[in-house]
């Protein structure tokens, strides 16, 4: 049965949406992970490792499911992750995330590798915004970035540390896919088979780094894959006195993105970061590492008092939002759960997407017996 939007219950409705709209290389950039994707799909399994234990008879008429982190009131505990290159997936790209986010009061994370200016965010909404900061060599460009997101008036910065050289993305391997979309035989025959994707790419505005492309031409002019960007733009070298001065120079509430062990959330802790986003970006880069949710319990033991962790990766349920936060996490974000909807159907798309995770959380706090996110705790968990 051909989908379509108001059909699509779940995230899985919603990629194979994405599936019909975008040209094959596009789809599988988005939907692929790293090696043998092993890691992508545990991100997702791994909330099966463990069941919720309910509570009845607790009067859940109301319930307030919004959450506080990094100093940034979310009606909702989940948010939009940062995602690169949105307007190639649908033409609105970012301006169609971004009000989606604020009609439901959750934070936008917009990527360094975004396709619209930060300032026209910054004026489009105003509810909280994250701005994800890669290291590049160039520390002009680093320096411009950061000043960019201040002038844009962004509520929090994220540096990813997850990247320090490309994953081995084999779809891409195999589709060629690069930004911007190279034009081959095979690719054009791709676009040609989408056509209401390829008008709207190429007559409608072009396709751009916003914040880049003054300052690189790799991405926006010259094609290349999303690997030998991070593998050849990046600064290797970087550490954490570098993750520490750039706290400093931002001077606002800081995250780092990426982080896995509780080793470095300590380090976290100690270079005075306000959150880390618990994460393994999507599988897309070290195949075999363990998710994020098998990860949140330890890490929370250690440093739940001390910064807000935020478990980024896999969702798919609210349920997965619930055994994150029972688990220690203050929030969760995704990327894939409101890019397949982008993708799918624009800003109405993403509206969907989080309506759909909104209406199940509500549902799921509700037969877990609880009215608030702070009512949930390891014992309404058990690990099989
Ligand atoms: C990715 C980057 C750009 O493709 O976040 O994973």
């Amino acid at each position: 049965m051909l989908k379509t939007l108001a059909r699509c219950n779940n995230v899985e409705d919603l990629r194979l949406l994405a599936k019909q709209r975008l040209p094959g290389p596009i789809f599988h950039y988005i939907d692929g992970a790293a090696d043998d994707e092993t890691t992508y799909r545990r991100n997702t399994s791994s909330y099966d490792s463990c069941d919720l234990v309910p509570n009845v008879l607790a009067g859940v008429e109301e319930i307030d499911m919004s959450v506080t982190i990094m100093g940034q009131k979310l009606a909702m505990p989940l948010f939009c992750s940062p995602t690169a290159l949105q307007r190639l997936f649908h033409h609105d790209g970012e301006r169609a995330v971004a009000r989606a986010a604020e009609k439901f009061g959750t934070m936008f994370g917009v990527s360094a590798l975004g396709t619209v200016k930060l300032r026209e965010i910054g004026e489009m909404i105003s509810t909280p915004k994250l701005f994800q900061f890669y290291f590049h060599k160039d520390r002009g460009l680093n320096d411009a970035m950061v000043e960019r997101a201040k002038e844009a008036k962004f509520n929090a910065l994220a540096l990813t540390v997850d990247t320090i050289t490309g994953g081995n993305r084999e779809r891409d391997l195999l589709t060629g896919f690069t930004s911007p979309p190279r034009l081959t035989l095979r690719s054009l025959a791709s676009f040609a088979a989408h056509p209401r994707w390829a008008m709207n790419y190429f007559f409608k505005d072009k396709f751009e780094l916003a914040e880049l492309k003054d300052y690189v031409e790799q991405g926006s002019n010259v094609a290349v894959s999303i690997g030998d960007y991070f593998g050849s733009m990046l600064d290797q070298s970087m550490n954490w006195n570098d993750a520490e001065k750039l706290r400093e120079k931002w001077n606002g509430p800081f995250c780092l993105k990426g982080i896995m062990s509780v080793d470095d959330a300590r380090k976290a802790v100690d270079i005075g970061a306000d959150a880390i986003m618990v994460s393994n970006h999507g599988g897309r880069q070290l195949d075999g590492s363990r998710s994020p949710f098998d990860q949140i319990s330890e890490i929370s033991d250690a440093v739940g008092d001390q910064i807000d962790i935020i478990c980024d990766g896999g969702i798919r349920r609210g349920t997965h939002v619930l055994k994150a936060i029972a688990a220690g996490a203050k929030a969760c974000s995704g990327g894939r759960m409101y890019l397949y909807a982008l993708a799918a159907a624009g800003q109405p798309g993403v509206e969907k997407a989080l309506n759909n995770m909104k209406v199940e959380i509500e549902r799921d706090m509700k037969l877990m017996g609880i009215t608030k996110l702070s009512q949930l705790s390891s014992n309404m968990l058990r690990y099989r």
